[in-house]
């Protein structure tokens, strides 16, 4: 690979690249890629063209960059977040008839939950989840559902780091989240009113696939206040549902 005056790799600068685009920033000109992925402007412009011309990165007529489509359909293809989308829609679909609210499917990924998909009606409440976006695992359902079914490992370090608080109820105590996990584990769910945002609460469940690992977390957010039993028993039927598909997708 090769690699410039500062000895860093093509790899290495094309990464640096790509992780300058953020969901909060998703348009940049090439001067401030470059800034911000600390390389040369004559470097960055001619790597950018570069990424242009195969279809990893856009320019719009204002000269501005944003990440390809090209990028979105080889990160897709073939993919095990796909082949889960896919086996989940079905399901997720009918939760959301049923209970007309928010309904999204998280993966753990680099310690946090990333949401494959959302399902909204207009009438929805609030939700400050995005597709393709990130919660704090410790401050979602969503999130509290994959830490709970993670590896030690992953909740060692996540409650040796620091639990952001991001809204009044998140749990920012550590041993007050180690048993919110033993519970989420003894129950096989969670209710996380105001984790992320006072005026929601989130009810999440997990999606297991045929060998019973857990892969994902389904959840619903709901009115602060709304019931939620209707909403779980709905969750824990897509769950079984999506478990089904994924192992008929195996045969
Ligand atoms: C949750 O999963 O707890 C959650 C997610 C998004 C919201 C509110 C709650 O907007």
């Amino acid at each position: 690979m090769a690699n410039s005056p500062s000895g860093d790799s093509l790899t290495e600068r094309i990464v640096r690249i790509l992780e300058t685009f953020s969901a909060e920033r998703t348009v940049q000109t090439a001067a401030e890629i470059g800034r911000r992925a600390a390389l040369p402007s004559s470097t960055a412009h001619r790597q950018v063209d570069a990424l242009v011309d195969a279809g990893l990165l856009e320019r719009d007529d204002d000269s501005r960059v944003r990440l390809g489509m090209r990028l979105w359909e080889l990160a897709l293809r073939g993919s095990d977040a796909l082949r889960l989308r896919q086996a989940a829609m079905p399901f997720m679909e009918r939760v959301q008839a049923a209970i007309r609210e928010h309904t999204q499917l998280a993966v753990l990924e680099q310690d946090e939950a990333l949401f494959l998909e959302r399902l909204s009606s207009p009438d929805s409440g609030a939700n400050i989840t995005r597709i393709a976006g990130r919660l704090p695992l410790h401050a979602s359902s969503s999130g509290l559902v994959l830490l709970a079914f993670g590896s030690r490992d992953l909740e060692e370090r996540v409650l040796a780091g620091t639990l952001t608080r991001r809204a009044p109820e998140t749990i920012t105590d550590a041993a007050a989240l180690r048993r919110t996990l033993a519970d989420v584990r003894r129950q096989g769910y969670v209710i996380a009113p105001g984790s992320i945002e006072a005026v929601s609460t989130g009810v999440a469940v997990p999606v297991r696939d045929a060998s019973g690992a857990v892969v994902a977390a389904l959840s619903v957010v709901l009115p602060r206040g709304t019931p939620t039993a209707a909403a779980l028993e709905e969750l824990r039927a897509a769950a079984a549902g999506i478990r089904r598909a994924l192992a008929a997708d195996r045969r």
